[in-house]
């Protein structure tokens, strides 16, 4: 069936590469593209997309009513993927509004749109951090207690409650996907990995929060969208999906793995002042998905570790020019007291 969907925050990460992967996967489908722009929206990671009739760009905030309104309503839209968000736990702990504005505000502005312009499927991109922490057995499924430790995370879990209200109350099909930590190309240089990988490039110090021995289950961003896509097509309304690769690392070692491919030595390593409620480890049950939406992961962590080095090396000039102005005073702002 040929869709029009909205997808929002697709200037980010992750929205950049699920623009790209349905436009590839998906032909015949018009993918709208909504986002603010903000720090960490990069027009730039869609340059490939600018001549395609099928990708219509719309800067804009999901908290403005009459931008989304009439966005759902001329392009006749009939699913949407809410990837639009605030998402870096660090920058939460040092300005939460921003947060509970966009997180939770712009979803709510989002389902209100969704609902009075008939949309057929509305997904919920959402995240495992909605879970809390983990102690070093055990894994979260779907029915795991909402435990949010951050002002980020506590937002994402006001929205995924908001999105299921919308479900029960109003009838509305709603899915709910919970990922873990995600890498790959486009990603912005303040997350664990582009970051090490760009303070390496450049020399500088990998500042490694406490011990470094925090868990995070990694999963290629690819493999994360080929999961949207189909949660999108074969989820079952009003249910939730965790996803995740089955990865489980220590940032320490993720760290030195990185130095590792660079050919770089392990004495830029620096260890800092922890992150305040830093969660101490995150892993994935994702055997609903697989066995419901026919999902698997398929990109091995050696190998996309290695492909997103390889990126970022070829793609100096993406990272270097997002690492001025506005981030060089975050960095001095949260690196700069540790
Ligand atoms: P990102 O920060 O790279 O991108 C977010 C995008 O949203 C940016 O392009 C930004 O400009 C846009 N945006 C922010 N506020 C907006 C607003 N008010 N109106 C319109 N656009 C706005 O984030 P990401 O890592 O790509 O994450 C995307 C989504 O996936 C988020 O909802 C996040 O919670 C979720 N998620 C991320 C991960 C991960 O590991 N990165 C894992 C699980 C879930
Ligand atoms: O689990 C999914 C979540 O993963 C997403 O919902 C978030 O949007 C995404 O940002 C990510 O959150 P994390 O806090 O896990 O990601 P981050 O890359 O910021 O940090 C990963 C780990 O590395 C974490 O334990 C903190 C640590 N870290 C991070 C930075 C930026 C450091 O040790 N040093 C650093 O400088």
């Amino acid at each position: 069936m040929t869709r029009t969907v909205l997808v929002t925050g697709g200037a980010g990460f992750i929205g950049s590469n699920l623009v790209r992967f349905l436009r590839r996967e998906r032909p015949d489908w018009t993918v709208i593209n909504l986002d603010k722009l903000t720090y960490a929206g990069n027009a730039e990671s869609l340059a490939g997309l600018r001549q395609d009739p099928k990708h219509v760009f719309k800067c804009a905030d999901i908290v403005d009513p009459e931008v989304v309104d009439a966005l759902i309503r001329d392009h006749h839209v009939d699913a949407v993927l809410n990837l639009a968000a605030e998402s870096h736990v660090d920058r939460s702990i040092l300005g939460p509004g921003i947060f509970v504005e966009t997180n939770v505000g712009g979803t709510q502005v989002l389902l209100d749109a969704a609902r009075k312009g008939r949309v057929k499927r509305f997904v919920q991109v959402s995240t495992d951090e909605v879970y809390g922490s983990l102690g070093p057995s055990g894994r979260f499924t779907e029915t795991s207690p909402l435990r949010p430790s951050s002002p980020y995370s506590a937002s994402k879990a006001a929205a995924d409650l908001l999105a299921l209200s919308y479900a029960h109350t109003f009838g509305m099909d709603v899915v709910v996907t919970r990922c873990s930590n995600n890498y790959g190309p486009y990603q912005f240089p303040e997350k664990l990995i582009p970051l090490m990988i760009a303070n390496a490039l450049e020399g500088r110090k990998l500042p490694v929060y406490g011990d470094g021995l925090q868990v995070r289950d990694w999963i290629h961003v690819e493999d994360h969208c080929r999961a949207l896509l189909l949660a999108l097509e074969c989820g079952k309304a009003g249910e939730i999906y965790n996803l995740g690769s089955d990865n489980e690392w220590p940032n320490l070692q993720i760290v030195r793995r990185l130095l590792e491919i660079l050919g770089k030595g392990s004495e830029l390593i620096e260890h800092v002042t922890d992150r305040p409620g830093h969660d101490r480890r995150y892993a994935i049950d994702a055997a609903k998905a697989h066995a419901e939406l026919g999902w698997a992961p398929r990109i091995g962590f050696a190998e996309g570790l290695k492909s997103t080095v390889e990126w970022y090396v070829q793609n100096r000039g993406w990272w270097e020019r997002v690492r001025t102005g506005e981030y060089r005073t975050y960095y001095e702002r949260n690196y700069g007291a540790r």
